[in-house]
């Protein structure tokens, strides 16, 4: 295969390592990468949604599979773009339609296709400008904490978790009316607050059957203890302690058997990753969230489990013979700890030399947000490197990984010291 993986973050520099593990996988492009991947793999300078850009490209390398990383070309269509294209529709891409990426790209779609499949969720309600008044009546029969979701895209910011009626009230009016999150928040979903803890299940479909890659827990706050702004992860763990073999068989018979029942029944393309955000209530499962990608950085502890082949795992889901493979996995915990610019997820300086990279032992370092300045990595976002390690337990793998962060340095790095703290 020659594979183009689209994406920048450090969960293109994990699926890139594990690709180029396989014998199938004989040439790798990373579009557009970032110094990680460019150290195994070609970086070419195409954003992941220039369409034309990415056909041209493929066309002229002859690329046999196109693996997509972040969800924004999902949502764009590039699935679409693809099956529609005379040239391009034999090269199969690893990720929904743009309809399946629905379930990411429209929190009103993902409750609709929830409350149809009888998938456990947060009761909710649903309201554009022109429903305003019965948007702030429905949260007046709501308790506090309340749930304040922007409909479509809104980069990880679009959800506000409110104590007072009077702050709820007053942000569905700047969601709304005042376009708070711009054209993402022209409709939002007010739902119901589960209290309980977060985790995160995998899956990989070829639309007919499917596999549960290993669970994950993320921490998405910027500050020890879950507290501050929230982040797009600054540290995860696999696998979940909790999710024990009951709570998984809940998982899989409450809600992703009918995820997959609900995609086919809607005849829904869907050959790629389902990442579904669950809150643990009590015993039961409730889906928060569908994420129609990998997580980041969920992916840099799901994949490195992960012993199976991955490049022949998407040569299945291609074929949807996905049914005929199972997939191996790592008895070892794995966590990874993200280390990041000074003032993310505000603002933040970019440029700053990254010290240390080869003095790291007996751990992985996925780069996330970096680039090259001449040789040296530089930082290049507010995400930057995952250091991911294995252990025994979540805890001799943390260990393992904060050891590792002692002898990376750039200024103003900052990294959570207390992730696994809550478990
Ligand atoms: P989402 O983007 O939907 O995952 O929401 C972002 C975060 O908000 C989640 O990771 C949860 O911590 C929190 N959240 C979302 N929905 C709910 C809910 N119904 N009840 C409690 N917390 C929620
Ligand atoms: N870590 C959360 C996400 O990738 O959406």
């Amino acid at each position: 295969m020659k594979i183009l993986l689209l994406g920048s973050g450090g969960r293109e520099h994990a699926l890139a390592w594990k690709m180029l593990q396989s014998k199938e996988c004989k040439e790798l492009y990373v579009a557009p990468g970032n110094a990680g991947t460019a150290s195994i793999a070609v970086n070419v300078n195409i954003s992941a949604t220039d369409f034309a850009a990415v056909k041209a490209f493929v066309l002229d390398k002859g690329i046999t599979m196109v693996v997509v990383g972040p969800e924004d070309p999902l949502v764009k269509g590039i699935y679409d773009f693809f099956k529609d294209d005379a040239e391009l529709a034999a090269i199969p891409v690893i990720g929904p339609s743009k309809e399946g990426a629905q379930l990411e790209g429209s929190k009103e779609f993902a409750k609709i296709f929830l409350t149809e499949n009888n998938i456990p969720t947060a009761a909710y309600g649903s309201f554009t400008a022109d429903t305003l008044q019965k948007g702030l009546d429905f949260l007046t029969t709501l308790k506090p904490p309340y749930v304040l979701k922007a409909d479509g895209l809104a980069a990880g910011k679009g959800v506000l978790i409110l104590n007072s009626l009077e702050e709820a009230q007053q942000e569905l009016k700047n969601m709304l009316v005042d376009a708070k999150f711009g054209q993402a928040s022209s409709k939002v979903v007010i739902e119901e607050f589960l209290d309980g803890i977060e985790l995160s299940c995998f899956v990989l479909t070829d639309g007919q059957s499917y596999r549960i890659l290993p669970t994950a827990k993320d921490y998405k706050r910027i500050g020890e203890g879950d507290t501050g702004l929230n982040t797009g992860g600054m540290g995860a763990i696999s696998p979940v302690p909790f999710a024990d073999e009951a709570f998984m068989a809940k998982i899989e018979d409450r809600v992703v058997k009918p995820t997959i029942e609900g995609l086919k029944r809607r005849k829904i393309d869907y050959k790629g990753f389902i990442f579904i955000g669950l809150i643990k209530v009590g015993d039961e499962p409730f889906v928060i969230e569908y994420n129609v990608r990998m997580g980041d950085p969920e992916t840099e502890v799901v994949i490195p489990r992960i012993t199976s082949d991955l490049v022949k795992l998407f040569m299945a889901v291609a074929k949807q013979n996905l049914k005929s493979k199972t997939i191996l996995v790592d008895e070892r915990s794995a966590a990874t700890i993200m280390a990041v610019s000074g003032g993310y997820p505000e603002d933040y300086e970019k440029g700053k030399v990254i010290s240390g990279l080869d003095n790291v032992e007996d751990s992985i370092v996925f780069h996330a947000g970096t680039g090259l300045n001449e040789s040296e990595v530089i930082t290049s976002g507010g995400r930057v490197l995952a250091v991911t390690s294995f252990g025994n337990d979540f805890r001799e793998a943390i260990k393992k990984s904060y050891q590792n962060l002692d002898k990376l340095s750039f200024d103003k790095m900052y990294y959570r010291k207390d992730i696994g703290f809550d478990l």
